[in-house]
């Protein structure tokens, strides 16, 4: 009997977080499972698994992404960026460093998928108004803070990246 094709392996080499892999993975896998699972970075979780609460977000290729929606094998020769690589490069600094000062974090299980998505809107280079900060973040769900909180770190960040400018 062949075997089901959802059981079938494929070779994929990417880059994550600026080192090469290659990794033999199920067609079926997703690419936050292949991350947490294959490459031990827990970093990016797991909530909905369908693409609604924005916990797995990773960026692929520079543009955010949900991990639960893209399969692994899709990301062959692509480069995947997640929170640990955002962190270690110290990009996310500040915007670490705010949520922690405006307590904009409680059990902290959306943070890393906030902290990839604020980043996406403040990297376009502007100064965000705090509805255009929501509506960029009206995917990721959060189920301790209330926002307000987020919106105010992601508001200061923005305007110390422009010099306090607003
Ligand atoms: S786990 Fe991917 S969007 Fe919720
Ligand atoms: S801090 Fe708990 S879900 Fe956001």
């Amino acid at each position: 009997m062949s075997e089901h094709p959802l059981n079938l392996a494929l070779d994929i080499s990417l880059t994550v977080n600026g080192e090469r892999v290659t990794e033999r993975v199920e067609v079926r896998k997703t690419l936050v499972d292949f991350l947490r699972e294959d490459l031990g970075l827990t970093g990016s979780h797991v909530g909905c698994e369908h693409g609604v609460c924005g916990a797995c977000t990773v960026r692929v290729n520079g543009e955010i992404v949900r991990g639960c929606l893209m399969l692994a094998v899709q990301c062959d020769g692509a480069t995947v960026e997640t929170i640990e690589g955002l962190s270690d490069s110290g990009e996310v600094a500040d915007l670490q460093a705010a949520f922690e000062q405006r307590n904009a974090l409680q059990c902290g299980y959306c943070t890393p998928g906030m902290i990839a998505t604020a980043q996406d809107l403040l990297a376009r280079g502007i100064v965000p108004s705090r509805d255009a900060i929501r509506e960029h973040l009206s995917g990721n769900y959060c189920r301790c803070t209330g926002y307000h909180a987020i919106v105010d770190a992601v508001e200061a960040v923005g305007q110390a990246r422009a010099g306090g400018k607003k």
